[in-house]
C-alpha cells in the first residue's frame, strides 16, 4: 500500500515509523505540489484543493481530526470514502473544558473573582442546580463524554440529536430532530454545542434559537465557529437574556484582533483548545484504521467512516 501524507503543519516522521511497523511493503510519501498520482490512500488535515485535484486515483482519505467540515468544503470526487479520528484522547479534554465553563458560570466564579480583588467577603446564595439544567447538542463520541461528566455533577441533562440515541446515558432527557429543538432549548439554561458543522447545523445558534433558552442562559461552543451567529449572541447577552458564553471556535481562526468577542466582559475566548489532538493516540488510531483497509476491511465498516448523506 502507498500512503501519501498531506497534513498542514504536521510532522510525517512519526506517522511513517508507525505505519511501517503495522503495514508490510508500505510506500510512504509526503505530498508536494506536482507529485505523481501514485498513492492508494491519503492521510490529511486541511489539504488544499490542489492536492485533491492532483490525486484523482486515491481510494480514500484518513482525516487526522474529528471534524470533517473543512474537507467536505473541497470539491471531492464522488463517493471518495473518508474516515475520521474518533476521540483519541479528545473526549476527556472536552468534558473537562465544558464542565469548567459551566461550573464557572453556575457557581458565579466571575463574581467571586471580583470580590477577591475588592477584598470583599460575601457568600453567594447556595447553588440550586434544579435551576440550571444543561442542554447538550450532539451525543456523539465527544458529546457523550461531556454528558457523562455533567451527570457526575448531578446536573439535569437534556440532549438533542438527529436520530434517537442508541443506549442513552441513564437519566438524560433525549430530544430528537428539528421539531424537538424548541422544547430542548426551552428546557436548558446551560447550552453546549458539540455538533458537527453541516448544512443543517450551520448558524444554528442564532437569535431565534438562543432566545428560547431559559433566562440567564449560558452558551458553551466547542464545535465550530459557524454554528454561532456572532452578533445575535452578543445582542442577547447585552440585552440580559443570556448571562454569557465561553467560545473555543470561531468563524475565522485565529479570531481577528478587532473582533468584539475579545473585549466582551461576559464572553470568554479560548484559541480552539478545548480538545487538542494528541499525537500518540491519533497516530496509533489512524494507523490502525489504515491497516484495516490494507487488510481488506470495507471502508464503511471502519470506525469513524463519514456517511456522505449525513455529512459527518
Ligand atoms: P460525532 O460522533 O459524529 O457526533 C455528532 C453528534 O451530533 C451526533 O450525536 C449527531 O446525531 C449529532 N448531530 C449531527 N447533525 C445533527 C443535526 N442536524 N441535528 C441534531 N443532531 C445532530 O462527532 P464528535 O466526534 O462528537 O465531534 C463533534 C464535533 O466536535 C466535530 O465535528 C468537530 O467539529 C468538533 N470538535 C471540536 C474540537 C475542538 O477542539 N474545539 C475538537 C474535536 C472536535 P446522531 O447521534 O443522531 O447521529
Ligand atoms: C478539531 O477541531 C477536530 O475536529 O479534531
Amino acid at each position: 500500500m502507498h500512503v501519501t501524507f498531506c497534513c498542514a503543519g504536521g510532522d510525517p516522521g512519526r506517522w511513517e515509523t508507525e505505519l511501517r511497523r503495522r503495514i508490510p511493503n508500505l510506500t510512504f510519501s509526503v505530498w508536494a505540489p506536482g507529485a505523481p498520482p501514485e498513492a492508494d490512500v491519503a492521510l490529511v488535515w486541511a489539504p488544499p484543493q490542489q492536492f485533491i485535484d492532483e490525486q484523482p486515483q486515491l481510494k480514500g482519505l484518513f482525516n487526522a481530526a474529528a471534524g470533517v467540515d473543512a474537507l467536505l468544503r473541497l470539491r471531492l470526487p464522488p463517493n471518495l470514502p473518508i474516515v475520521r479520528l474518533e476521540d483519541a484522547g479528545m473526549a476527556v479534554q472536552m468534558a473537562e473544558y465544558v464542565c469548567h465553563a459551566l461550573i464557572h458560570d453556575f457557581r458565579v466564579f466571575g463574581q467571586l473573582d471580583r470580590q477577591q480583588r475588592e477584598h470583599r467577603w460575601q457568600q453567594p446564595p447556595a447553588p440550586d442546580r434544579r435551576g440550571y439544567p444543561v442542554g447538550v447538542m450532539g451525543l456523539g463520541v465527544l458529546g457523550r463524554r461531556v454528558v457523562q461528566a455533567l451527570l457526575g455533577f448531578d446536573y439535569a441533562v437534556h440532549t438533542w440529536t438527529r436520530t434517537p440515541p442508541v443506549d442513552p446515558p441513564p437519566g438524560v432527557h433525549c430530544h430528537v430532530g428539528p421539531d424537538a429543538l424548541d422544547g430542548f432549548l426551552g428546557a436548558s439554561r446551560g447550552l453546549v454545542c458539540v455538533l458537527p458543522l453541516t448544512p443543517a447545523t450551520r448558524d444554528i445558534l442564532n437569535r431565534r434559537h438562543l432566545s428560547r433558552l431559559r433566562p440567564g442562559g449560558y452558551v458553551v461552543n466547542v464545535a465550530r465557529g459557524a454554528h454561532v451567529v456572532d452578533q445575535d449572541l452578543i445582542d442577547l447577552i447585552d440585552e440580559g437574556h443570556l448571562s454569557g458564553a465561553t467560545l473555543d471556535v470561531f468563524r475565522q481562526e485565529p479570531l481577528p484582533t478587532d473582533h468584539p468577542f475579545w473585549a466582551h466582559p461576559r464572553i470568554r475566548v479560548t484559541p480552539h483548545t478545548s480538545a487538542r489532538t494528541l499525537e500518540t493516540s491519533s497516530v496509533v488510531q489512524i494507523v490502525d484504521k489504515i491497516a484495516q483497509v490494507a487488510a481488506g476491511v470495507p471502508w464503511h465498516r471502519i470506525g469513524g467512516w463519514v456517511d456522505p448523506q449525513r455529512g459527518y
